[in-house]
């Protein structure tokens, strides 16, 4: 029996991981997040509270309380919210994530799973096929949260033997739960107005250039790397993962395959500047080598099923 405890459940990753956990995992999962109200699917093995990562006493109350082997630490303020309000970014990005580690050696936590992001890349990294380690640094609060987390992960691992575990997540293709917060958010709003008969405005250039990966992709590398074992884990502050590249120029063609009425307008905004500082595509050679991170969907396939699905949701 594993009891595991997710924080930020109810964004766009945590909402589809307890999913993915529940069905590979026994045991109880509780789900938290800062909001009141739960917008989860009714699931016998999860219950849920609400949790701010910010409060540290709270944090060891629950791992306390409900017993919890493993942690999956999503809650986070992303890029482009991270940009809107910097301060908020660092309290919850940093202060949050170092009271989850901190938390997890008091408590005696197993194992704790916290996503980092093409983000800790600054401008002067080489934009194709970017390495793990670099010494460019990010320009965005965000970025700069999370490229310290990453050091804290390695600390936290080196000093207290954590078994922390990381994947940079380039940006997540879903058609289940909407992103609001990130700078790569626009690909799912294009290709679901798309499947809707819209015509789209896109908040970045034609020809901005970044990596991706579709959720089920992102779900199953997860899992993947958690259920590892110890020793195959040989990066301690985060792996690269992603599955394609392409520009908002790219995706409206493909779209016109499926849609030959499709038009975008591009009307880039203050997110053009996080997009220009990442790059448009990263080393993935780590994950394959140590825990066979094998990404299943190409583009084109992730478009069919997304456009497939947004079409069933709208019937
Ligand atoms: N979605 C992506 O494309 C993407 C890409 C790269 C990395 N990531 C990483 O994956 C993780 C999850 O991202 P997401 O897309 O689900 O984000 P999201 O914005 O959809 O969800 C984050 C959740 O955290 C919650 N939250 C905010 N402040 C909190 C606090 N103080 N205490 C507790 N909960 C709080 C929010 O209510 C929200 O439900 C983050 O670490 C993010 O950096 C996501």
């Amino acid at each position: 029996m594993t009891n595991i405890l997710i924080t930020g459940s109810l964004g766009q990753v945590g909402s589809e991981l307890i999913d993915y956990l529940s069905a590979s995992f026994v045991g109880k999962i509780y789900a938290t997040d800062i909001r009141e109200e739960s917008t989860l699917k009714p699931n016998s093995k999860v219950s849920y509270e609400v949790l701010d990562v910010r409060n540290m006493e709270s944090v060891e109350n629950i791992l306390d309380e409900k017993n919890i082997h493993e942690v999956y630490h999503l809650a986070s303020i992303l890029s482009a919210k991270g940009e809107q309000d910097p301060y908020m970014a660092y309290n919850v990005n940093l202060t949050g994530t170092i009271n989850i580690l901190n938390a997890c050696v008091t408590e005696d936590v197993k194992k704790v799973f916290i996503p980092s992001t093409i983000g800790v890349y600054g401008p002067e990294v080489d934009k194709a096929n970017a390495p793990i380690r670099h010494n460019s640094i990010p320009t965005t609060m965000y970025g700069i949260t999370k490229f310290t987390s990453e050091m804290l992960f390695q600390y936290y691992h080196n000093k207290y033997g954590l078994d922390v575990r990381s994947l940079r997540y380039p940006g997540l293709l879903s058609y289940k739960v909407a992103p609001t917060a990130g700078t790569t958010d626009y690909a799912v709003s294009m290709i679901r107005e798309a499947a809707s008969g819209n015509s789209y405005e896109c908040y970045l250039e034609r020809n901005t250039k970044l990596p991706m990966l579709y959720m089920p992709d992102a779900m199953q590398a997860t899992l993947r790397l958690m259920t590892s074992p110890e020793e195959a884990i040989q990066i301690r502050t985060s792996y690269n993962v992603m599955g394609f590249s392409f520009s908002p120029g790219e995706l409206e063609e493909m779209l016109k395959e499926f849609n030959p009425d499709f038009t975008v307008t591009y009307k880039p905004d203050f997110r053009q500047k996080i997009a220009d500082s990442w790059p448009y595509s990263i080393d993935i050679q780590d994950a394959v080598n140590d825990w066979n991170f094998k990404p299943e969907f190409n583009l084109r396939d992730t478009v069919s099923d997304m456009i497939k699905n947004f079409k069933c949701q709208l019937i």
